[in-house]
């Protein structure tokens, strides 16, 4: 294995920032966020994402001590969505590709999920071929598709709704 995998934290708040708007600029179709959006935000957002505040992680994989793939876990907040949770932010620099991080990053927001949340949620472009076989290959059920879910650049994409109910698995 050609990298290693571990939470992110406040010191990688700068490396974090640098692949967040690499992913955003190369793979655009694959976001919500937009690369102006989040190029406009201040450098303490990163902090504050990279730490990981409540139940929120990132985890990140290092390619000779270089950020180079991330997969990131938001907690819901609200008192009647506190038991769900959803897989945010899946990117592998095109150079670390097809070599396991992506199941490794994903793996690990599943561990991390499963002892905080009862189900852990997805939304995929449903035409994003490699991020549906990988989480699908890691127990995520297709529970839905929403038309229209994005528009980009004049387009409109449909997203997967994807879930792993972690009901009745052992903990
Ligand atoms: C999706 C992505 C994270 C996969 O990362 P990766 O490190 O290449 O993935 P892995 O090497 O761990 O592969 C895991 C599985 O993903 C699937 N997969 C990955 N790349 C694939 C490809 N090009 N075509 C088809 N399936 C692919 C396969 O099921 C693979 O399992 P296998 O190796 O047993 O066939 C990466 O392609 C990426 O960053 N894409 C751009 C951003 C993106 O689409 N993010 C998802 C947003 S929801």
């Amino acid at each position: 294995m050609a990298f290693v995998v571990r939470r992110l934290t406040e010191d990688d708040a700068e490396a974090l920032r640098t692949l967040r708007l690499e992913a955003l600029q190369t793979v655009p179709e694959a976001f919500l966020s937009s690369y102006e959006e989040e190029a406009a935000k201040p450098f303490a957002w990163f902090r504050t994402v990279a730490r990981g505040p409540d139940r929120n992680a990132i985890f990140g994989a290092f390619e000779d001590g270089v950020l180079a793939g991330m997969a990131g876990f938001v907690a819901g907040e609200r008192v009647k969505e506190r038991h769900k949770g959803t897989l945010v932010g899946v990117y592998v620099r095109p150079s670390l590709q097809r070599q396991g991080a992506g199941r490794a990053l994903v793996e690990a927001v599943i561990a991390h999920a499963a002892t905080r949340v009862t189900v852990l949620e997805a939304t995929v472009s449903a035409s994003n071929h490699p991020a549906v076989a990988l989480y699908r290959s890691l127990g995520f059920i297709r529970f839905g598709t929403e038309p229209k879910a994005v528009q980009i650049g004049g387009r409109f994409l449909d997203n997967d709704l994807l879930q792993i109910d972690f009901s009745g698995r052992p903990s």
